[in-house]
């Protein structure tokens, strides 16, 4: 498959004063030390300057003569941290480590191609999340678990692949500043399952080092079920020694064939995947087990909260699938070995539209964490819906947890400034696929990018991130800028008006996730009910219900806890409310649904007809792709209105206010 360059696109000329001297690239790095990434990141300039300013550039070994890029290595500096400054016509980019050139060399390339001049330019910049993740749900069969842009790059029938596009992938990722890739599916199956053994290391370590040469520690997923499926063991008790013993064995086979591993993610006893709760172990018993066996190798395991029982009857209220993750892990904190790093998902469910943060942050004070957030918009479009996720990212990470005086908040937790952590940060489930545009919908890639530029800087705002995508994509017109920054600002408001309604979420088609079906959870066995019936909608989850609410620090808890003070967003969430009650907007809850969804079809028509007038100022192909999509989203749009709307008209009984056309 063909494959385009997404924003690391060097073909278009650039235009920034201060250029215009650079002939040569210095390395004033010693031989020993011009590793693999300073060779790429030398690379990268050149690579670079032929596409955007139509030159070659001069590679020098020692001090510089003359103007140019000057590459120094320098102590006293974080790690992975770089310096670059403007000084008379010659350009430094220090660091400590390798890491920091290649991530100061990237800075630089977007500094010519988003900026007017180099003049004066001064910037130095440390990562602030340590651990900068991606996490894929490939299948080595070549299928994507929840993959809406084509098929894996990394497996095609079985086998590993490792091409120009694996290096391209590593390039578009360090350039954004991700530190970590999971590769497989956190659904460990067949094949998947001897990702650890001989028959795949060759090939995994090649793959590991092609990302080593970026920055990049790749992760592999677990079957914790392995020492079974491959050992040929009766179980895998966490406690046994023999399979411990197991574990160990196989570890010191894999750093020692794959030294850049990073660790491993598991999914343990969720969703039908084997875990410790097999055997009465908890989940610390399960991830201090396999934490030892990759200790003497600096490995991590990150292991997943996202742990629930699926078989909630409709009739049991207090039983909440909310709850699960909290409930499960709480109890443990504390007892997780250092490098065990709990990965917990941005809200108690599953990535909806809206949720409210989960109560884990904040819950857990004496455990590594990570956030995990998902770009790859399965309940969110599908990447045929443009849904700019970069916002929502902002918001619970300025989340107050109250876990602490000062730094408290998400982010605060993630960066390690709460609890003085090193093993944290974020994981984002990846949208790429081997589609030539790697993500489907071209402004899905907004995402990619995005998720990596906040993860390193999160202090930069959504927009900052959206002009630099667009900008690096699509160039500095200024209509195409403002359309596409119009459009992905507006898309997830956009998204969230024609959705599930108030925070309530899952009104999705079963398994697929995609399109409306107001019902289509309400009967099975998943416990995602909203529980909508001809008075009112909603969960109860306040102490009264399923206590949910409870589990917040305060102010939080009573907030949540309180219908009147609930926030709007999330008040179904929380609460089962009936259709005429009044919310904070003046409206009530029926009004509220039918208004959003028409608002949220307008929206998208607005979006749309901007964009047809960037027909001719964008390339034709993106300019089609995106078409495309953006009629279907229209339709769609109006399917979700229509079929929401109706639904609770015919619920309620009680007719739309403005008297529009709900059938
Ligand atoms: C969701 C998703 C699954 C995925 C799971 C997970 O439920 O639909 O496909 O495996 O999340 O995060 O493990």
């Amino acid at each position: 498959m063909e494959f385009e360059q997404a924003w690391l696109d060097y073909s278009r000329k650039c235009s920034c004063e201060g250029t215009d001297g650079i002939e040569a690239v210095f390395v004033g790095i010693a031989d020993d030390r011009q590793d693999i990434l300073i060779k790429n990141s030398v690379a990268e300039l050149q690579r670079a300057f032929v596409g955007l300013f139509g030159r070659e550039l001069a590679v020098h070994t020692g001090a510089p003569v003359g103007d140019g890029i000057c590459l120094a290595l320098r102590e006293g500096m974080q790690a992975e941290a770089y310096h670059i400054y403007e000084d008379g016509g010659k350009i430094s980019i220090e660091a400590s480590d390798s890491r920091g050139i290649l991530y100061g060399v990237f800075a630089l390339l977007r500094h010519m191609q988003t900026e007017n001049s180099l003049r004066g330019l001064n910037l130095t910049k440390a990562p602030v999340m340590p651990m900068r993740m991606l996490d894929h749900w490939d299948n080595m069969d070549g299928s994507i678990e929840r993959g809406y842009s084509g098929k894996s790059f990394f497996f095609e029938d079985n086998e590993i692949l490792v091409n120009d596009r694996t290096v391209t992938y590593a390039r578009l990722a360090a350039s954004v500043g991700i530190n970590a890739v999971v590769i497989n599916n956190v659904n460990v199956k067949d094949a998947a399952t001897w990702l650890i053994t001989e028959r795949y290391t060759d090939k995994v370590r090649a793959l590991s080092e092609v990302f080593a040469g970026y920055g990049i520690k790749m992760y592999l997923c677990l079957n914790y079920a392995a020492p079974m499926e491959l050992g040929e063991l009766a179980s895998a008790d966490p406690l046994a020694e023999e399979v411990r013993g197991w574990w160990k064995k196989q570890m010191a086979f894999v750093f020692r064939e794959v030294p850049n591993l990073g660790g491993f993610l598991i999914k343990a006893d969720s969703e039908g995947r084997p875990g410790p709760f097999t055997y009465g172990r908890t989940h610390a018993d399960g991830a201090n087990m396999l934490a030892e066996a990759v200790a003497p190798y600096g490995g991590k395991i990150i292991w997943r909260c996202f742990v629930y029982n699926c078989q909630q009857d409709w009739r049991d209220e207090k039983t909440d699938r909310a709850r699960s993750g909290y409930d499960n892990f709480i109890g443990l904190d504390g007892t997780f070995l250092d490098n065990v790093i709990l990965q917990i998902k941005n809200g108690p469910m599953d990535f909806q539209v809206r949720e409210p943060v989960h109560p884990l942050f904040g819950g857990l004070t004496k455990t590594n964490q990570m956030l995990e957030v998902q770009i790859a918009q399965e309940y969110t479009g599908q990447q045929r819906h443009v849904c700019y996720l970069i916002p929502m990212f902002r918001e619970i990470l300025a989340f107050h947890t109250y876990v602490a005086k000062e730094c408290d908040t998400v982010e605060d937790i993630v960066c390690g400034r709460t609890f003085g952590q090193k093993n944290c940060g974020m994981a984002a489930v990846a949208n790429t696929g081997n589609d030539e545009n790697w993500t489907g919908h071209d402004m899905a890639a907004a995402n990619w990018y995005g998720f990596g530029r906040l993860a390193f800087e999160p202090e930069l705002s959504a927009e900052e991130i959206a002009r630099e995508w667009i900008r690096l994509t699509f160039g500095r017109e200024e209509q195409v800028e403002e359309t596409l920054l119009y459009i992905l600002m507006t898309s997830w408001r956009a998204y969230e008006n024609y959705n599930a309604p108030l925070g309530i979420g899952w009104m999705v088609n079963p398994n697929e996730h995609y399109g409306p079906s107001v019902d289509g959870y309400e009967y099975s066995r998943w416990g995602t009910y909203h529980r909508a019936d001809h008075l009112g909608i909603g969960v109860d989850r306040s102490g009264a219900g399923t206590g949910y609410a409870l589990l917040y620090r305060e102010p939080n808890a009573s907030i949540y806890n309180d219908k009147e003070r609930c926030p709007d967003k999330l008040l179904l969430f929380f609460h089962h409310m009936p259709y005429t009650w009044k919310l904070k907007s003046g409206k009530t809850v029926i009004q509220h649904i039918y208004d959003t969804h028409f608002e949220g079809v307008e929206m998208v028509d607005e979006m749309v007809e901007r964009f047809r007038k960037l027909q001719g100022k964008l390339p034709k192909k993106p300019y089609q792709r995106m078409l495309e999509r953006f009629l279907h989203q229209k339709e769609h749009a109006r399917e979700w209105r229509d079929q929401i709307n109706t639904y609770f008209y015919r619920k309620s009984g009680i007719a739309d206010e403005r008297g529009r056309k709900i059938y």
